[in-house]
């Protein structure tokens, strides 16, 4: 049975007060309103993640970072490992985001060491692919996007494999307003479900959990979500307000 998971992923925002405000409000919430199976992971920026931890107890709610590096350690100023993240309780990590992609150049054949490392560490990853604008109007986005998985996430074995978590963002969606269709989410998860069959076999597949992120909101979150193949979301805008966010959780 394959999980219901809702990420928000504050990206940069939020003072230290703002996100205590915000994560109290989260935790009251969820405690107070959500009775279905689902996965509220909160990914606050790095600077608060051991503040976060002591709040984000019990089986419905969890803490995720959005980002970790590919070595264990070393002279690389500024970054954050996947061990230095597993040591404060994070579960799980945001990993190949299209703004870290975009941004910082992030490469699949280097997602694929970030994504080993996770795993090596016991995190869960949350791997992001998604096309552009211009590759969903003129190219093959099914294709482009089906080679993200294969080239970061196709060595792993289907042991591996089930416990990593997939975003589907289409760039031209994120922080834009413009939702792709429920029919448009559901057929790209859909071929990427399919795609995780051809290489790992049917049982894992049907196991993944493939969020679908790219301004999704309380008002779109129950028509996304309602799709066969969408097994919850990657919020960003939206799980910046409580019960904005608690509305999509509910969706799920
Ligand atoms: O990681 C989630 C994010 O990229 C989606 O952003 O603001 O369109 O929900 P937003």
């Amino acid at each position: 049975m394959r999980k219901k998971i809702v990420a928000g992923n504050w990206k940069m925002n939020k003072t230290a007060d703002e996100g205590l405000a915000l994560v109290s409000e989260v935790v009251n919430m969820v405690s107070a309103e959500v009775t279905a199976p689902v996965t509220v992971v909160v990914c606050p920026p790095a600077l608060y993640l051991t503040t976060f931890k002591s709040y984000l107890t019990g089986d419905k709610l969890a803490l995720g970072a959005q980002n970790c590096h590919e070595k264990a350690a070393g002279a690389y100023t500024g970054e954050i490992s996947a061990p230095m993240l597993k040591s404060v309780g994070v579960q799980y990590v945001i990993l190949g985001h299209s703004e870290r992609r975009q941004y910082f150049g992030e490469t699949n054949a280097q997602l694929a060491e970030k994504v080993n490392i996770a795993l090596e560490n016991g995190l869960i990853p949350i791997f992001c692919c998604g096309e552009s604008r211009e590759m969903r109007e003129t190219g093959d986005y099914v294709g482009f996007v089906k080679n993200q998985l294969t080239e970061s996430l196709f060595h792993l074995s289907a042991e591996q494999m089930a416990n990593v978590v997939i975003a589907y963002e289409p760039i031209w969606a994120i922080g834009t307003g413009l939702t792709a269709s429920s029919a448009q989410a559901q057929d790209m998860h859909f071929a990427l479900r399919q795609h995780l069959a051809g290489q790992f076999g049917d049982e894992v597949a049907q196991n993944t959990s493939i969020l679908y992120g790219g301004s999704a909101n309380a008002q779109n979150a129950q028509e996304l979500f309602g799709q066969p193949d969408v097994d919850g979301g990657l919020i960003g805008g939206a799980s910046l307000k409580s019960r904005d966010f608690l509305t999509v959780v509910k969706a799920a």
